[in-house]
């Protein structure tokens, strides 16, 4: 059988998994263009579990693009606080703009058009708020069909994601939304990355070439990857009479534009600043670079220019610190201070 013909004939079954056994997600319960474009934004690299209650909170209070589009950039953050990537609710409201005024597009160009949406996430809009065969491949699904199809070609190659979805192009069902959020559900819950994957619950389990050759986990292949950088920081929580010292980030680059405890590299002396009071190691991982943190409680004597400062209240309240510095939140509350 070829690879097309076996393709197709993995379709009907999977349509039927899928019906029988789909997570109830919140953003299952529509097709409204603009609830699966914000879904499918907070799901970019981030978790379903961890996405639920923000999606829920942040259409809650955002229920339209007309609503996201008048709000301040802060507030937004704000809504965001905690899932990461801030540059996705920076061009969330940049899109809600566009959006606001144009109507949400309805062309695959129109969606993919958008700030902040690539070939995968306007994939994922178009088949399933317009039921449109624009496939949406990432490591998940590639996962998923390199073991269907045991292919064992390198899925870090520019050409493999193409050729993957030029094939599921031609298999689309008419259900596109149910089809393009099937392959991801199978790649979740069943076809799992690591461990045994869960091949007696597969709708595919008399068709998958690889679980047929006993082979699962010698798929997906990939390039060795790259390691990430690992950057030594200071972290100095100054306080001083109760307030505390932010430092906005530069507009380029990592958590680009985004307020922050002050962060120094790792031969920056704390005495300069005042008396420490408490210290504290901690670990982020960012995609590319991870970062080794000394955090340092310091007493100053005087507000020093060049930051603001703060109440602890207005830091929890009204501004967005990225979650590399949660380690250090609890010392706004610290009792020697
Ligand atoms: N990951 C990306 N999009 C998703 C969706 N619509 N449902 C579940 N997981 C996803």
């Amino acid at each position: 059988m070829d690879e097309i013909n076996l393709l197709q004939s993995a379709v009907p079954p999977l349509l039927g998994w899928y019906s029988a056994f789909k997570r109830a997600l919140p953003w299952r319960e529509t097709a409204d263009p603009y609830r699966v474009w914000i879904s499918e934004i907070m799901l970019q690299q981030t978790r379903v579990e961890a996405v639920k209650r923000y999606y829920v909170r942040f259409l809650e209070r955002f229920p339209t693009a007309q609503s996201l589009a008048s709000a301040e950039i802060g507030e937004v953050l704000k809504y965001w606080e905690g899932l990461g990537y801030y540059s996705r609710a920076r061009n969330l409201h940049k899109a809600a703009q566009t959006i606001a005024e144009q109507g949400f597009p309805q062309t695959f160009e129109g969606v993919r058009a958008l700030a902040g949406v690539g070939d995968y996430t306007a994939g994922a809009i178009c088949s399933i708020a317009y039921d449109l065969p624009c496939p949406a491949v990432d490591g998940n699904v590639l996962r998923v069909l390199t073991r269907l199809l045991a292919d064992a070609s390198n899925i870090d190659d520019a050409g493999t994601k193409a050729r993957f979805a030029a094939m599921l192009k031609e298999v689309y069902p008419p259900q596109a939304g149910d089809f393009c959020q099937a392959l991801m559900e199978l790649g979740a819950l069943v076809c799992v990355p690591n461990g045994a994957p869960l091949c007696e619950q597969c709708p595919w389990v008399e068709l998958c070439r690889a679980h047929l050759e006993g082979r699962e986990e010698a798929f997906p292949v990939r390039a060795e990857k790259r390691a990430r950088r690992v950057e030594e920081v200071n972290v100095f929580v100054l306080s001083c009479g109760g307030a505390f010292a932010l430092q906005k980030r530069e507009e380029r680059g990592l958590l680009a534009g985004l307020w922050q405890f002050p962060v120094f590299g790792a031969d920056a002396s704390p005495e300069a600043f005042g008396k420490t009071v408490a210290v504290k190691r901690a670990k982020h991982i960012f995609t590319h670079i991870e970062w080794n943190m000394t955090g340092y409680l310091i007493e100053t004597e005087e507000k020093s220019g060049g930051f603001l400062w703060l109440s602890p209240q207005e830091i929890r309240e009204k501004y967005a610190l990225p979650s590399a510095f949660k380690a250090f939140l609890p010392w706004l509350s610290h009792k020697k201070l």
